[in-house]
């Protein structure tokens, strides 16, 4: 059994985990900077990075010490090398550099990206390549064909803001504070989701991209025009950013068969794959399309070190390891060989 201790600090949590090749998850530590964050509404990089320094080196202890185990005891590390916040991902790399240098163990430099696709085998022991991928986070929304570890072919990308944004943008909007997505749709379950007129950006286009920045744009005017309660303009902008995302999805599948390659199951990964309303409709598209739905429970969607420590323990299992100069990337796609669209997975 090959144990990975995998460390996570690209936005704002600070996160390790020790996972298993039996796929059980050893220990794992969570430590969010929620309450830092709150006052501005959104992550400030600088304190992002000083708490990540701060903390990261007590909780990999932590984590080490409720697994029972020492650094002596795990295979490889595994630490986010990007794609995100340049300073915090450069703390995570940086003390897994120390540490696979103190204890002689390989060092697997991790796409924070593929730790979010590759989490629902973690969790499904029976989802086998090749998969459909919606990774919806605060900085993405893609559809991708996860052909194996490392082999991705992206089918859309929004061209403007990503889903989690456009929640967490709504949330600024309404008042609701950090981190906008989960309150979002706690509101929402008391509104009226017909209440409110809203765009849905792109729906009906045969080009298989996303645009929510229109979205965000009529949230605002709803909340400015003083006639809708909260809960209804929560409810209707949730509503139609479902309908935006099923609506580009089916067009990016229908891409995504025609092209070959004989996907079973459409996977949904990322923070707002959390969201349950986004996951009910995703589950009727695939039962659409004659796919399986697979999805990791919630904690396994928004950030985590379990995941990170999955997708080094996948690359380990097929021979691979990073040299300890390898840099952190703030940009890092999936899919290097995807056309640019503007702004795509670009975090305003
Ligand atoms: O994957 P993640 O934790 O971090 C990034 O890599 O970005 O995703 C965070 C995003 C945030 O925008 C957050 O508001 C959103 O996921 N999110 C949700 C929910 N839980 C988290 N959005 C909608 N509904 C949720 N329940
Ligand atoms: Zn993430």
């Amino acid at each position: 059994m090959r144990r990975i201790l995998g460390i996570e600090s690209s936005c704002d949590e600070t996160a390790a985990a020790i996972v298993d090749s039996g796929r059980h998850i050893l220990a794992q530590r969570i430590a969010s900077q929620d309450e830092e964050h709150r006052p501005y509404g959104g992550v400030v990089p600088e304190i992002a990075a000083r708490a990540h320094a701060e903390r990261l080196t007590p909780l990999i202890g932590a984590t080490l010490n409720d697994a029972g185990m020492t650094l002596d005891d795990v295979d490889a590390i595994a630490a986010t090398a990007g794609p995100g916040l340049i300073g915090g991902v450069m703390v995570g790399l940086v003390t897994a550099k120390a540490l696979a240098m103190a204890s002689d163990k390989p060092l697997i430099a991790i796409n924070h990206l593929e730790g979010h696709a590759l989490s629902p085998r973690l969790a499904d022991p029976t989802l086998a390549f090749p998969y459909a991928l919606l990774l919806v986070s605060g900085g993405h929304c893609q559809l991708l064909r996860v052909d194996g570890v490392g082999r991705y072919r992206r089918f859309a990308t929004t061209i403007d803001d990503a889903l989690g944004e456009a929640f967490d943008k709504t949330a600024k909007i309404l008042g609701l504070g950090y981190p906008g997505g989960p309150q979002v749709e706690k509101l929402a379950l008391e509104g009226n989701a017909e209440a409110v007129r809203l765009p849905r950006p792109l729906v009906g286009s045969g080009e298989p991209h996303f645009s929510f920045a229109g979205l965000k744009s009529a949230v605002l005017r709803a909340k400015e025009g003083g006639q809708f309660t909260d809960a209804d303009i929560a409810a209707s902008f949730q509503k139609a950013a479902r309908e935006c995302v099923i609506d580009r999805s089916r067009i990016a599948l229908e891409a995504m068969e025609d092209s070959g390659g004989g996907i079973t199951a459409l996977v949904a990964a990322g923070g707002v794959a959390a969201n349950a309303v986004l996951r009910g409709a995703l589950e009727e598209l695939a039962e659409e399309r004659g796919l399986r739905f697979v999805a990791p429970p919630s904690p396994l969607c928004t950030d985590n070190a379990a995941m990170i420590a999955w997708a080094g323990l996948e690359r380990f299992e097929t021979g691979q390891s990073d040299p300890l100069d390898i840099s952190a990337r703030p940009r890092w796609p999936l899919d290097p060989e995807a056309e640019p669209v503007r702004g795509a997975g670009v975090k305003a």
